[in-house]
């Protein structure tokens, strides 16, 4: 049984995470829940967008065979208080400005892991911390399954697919692809032989910033296990970056290989 958990407004990425599924098992069940727990006060829980009817559609044509869509009661019974809280690989990257997000998110994916006791589970890799993160519970707590990573699914002018582009207006389009053009410059220079990391996120730096409507959260080039800062890429390593523009907080992230 191949399990992919999603929080809905469902898109080509989530769908090409499901045909993987489908790939690699008998049975594909997908699920939608938007996860209370991994929201802030003050971020966008309520506003997030959902569209039950488009995604049941959407799932079918995968053909996805369950859509577990459980309710808040079914999740977070009265009198819940137990949480899964990664450490080291959530205080970084977006665990800096997002400090209560891998807690809910580690918790859902366990509870769900649980509810749907699944033999792999696919996650994607534009969530790249979120992937590790996954990777490592899986492992420190005996999860009995395979976490599959599937590569990040891209609109035709290189913005990642997120439910949350649904926030960006047209006007904001360009300073949005901003954050995937950084990304494929720094993989060329990495291709023409720039091996110092500090040159790399500094020209990325200066390309988004030339767009005054965004504001970085962080670039950072790190290993692609322990999420820590390289300095010299003399091996396979990811870029990541957290950017907002206007509103809309946006992640992407890609491997550097030298
Ligand atoms: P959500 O943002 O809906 O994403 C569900 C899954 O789809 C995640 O594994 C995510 O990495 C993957 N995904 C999203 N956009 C993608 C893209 N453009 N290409 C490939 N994969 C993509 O991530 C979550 O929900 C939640 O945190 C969740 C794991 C469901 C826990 O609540």
């Amino acid at each position: 049984m191949a399990f992919v958990p999603t929080m809905g407004f469902l898109h080509e990425g989530h769908l090409a995470l499901m045909r993987q599924g489908r790939q690699l098992a008998d049975i594909l069940i997908a699920s939608i829940y938007v996860n209370p727990t991994q929201f802030a006060p003050g971020e966008d829980f309520e506003a997030y967008p959902r569209d039950m009817e488009q995604d049941v559609q959407l799932a079918a044509s995968v053909p996805v065979d369950i859509l577990f869509t459980p309710d808040d009661r079914a999740i977070y019974g009265q009198g819940f208080q137990t949480f899964v809280t990664p450490q080291e690989l959530a205080s970084r990257m977006c665990g800096i400005s997002r400090p209560i997000f891998f807690r809910g998110v580690a918790t859902v994916v366990a509870k769900l892991f649980h509810m749907v006791n699944p033999h792999v589970a696919i996650f994607g890799e534009k969530d790249f911390q979120q992937l590790v993160i996954i990777r490592r519970m899986v492992k420190d707590l005996n999860f009995a399954l395979d976490v599959v990573g599937a590569p990040t699914v891209r609109e035709a002018d290189g913005l990642a697919m997120s439910s949350r582009n649904a926030y960006l207006t047209p006007e904001q389009r360009p300073a949005a692809l901003s954050l995937s053009q950084s990304l494929c410059q720094a993989q060329k220079q990495v291709l023409a032989g720039e091996t110092r990391a500090q040159y790399i996120l500094a020209a990325a730096e200066d390309h988004i910033r030339s767009f005054p409507e965004t504001d970085i959260d962080y670039i950072v080039i790190v290993d692609s296990e322990t999420l820590e800062d390289v300095t010299v890429i003399d091996r396979p390593v990811r870029m990541a970056l957290a950017v907002r523009v206007g509103t809309t907080r946006l992640i992407d992230n890609m491997a550097l290989t030298p």
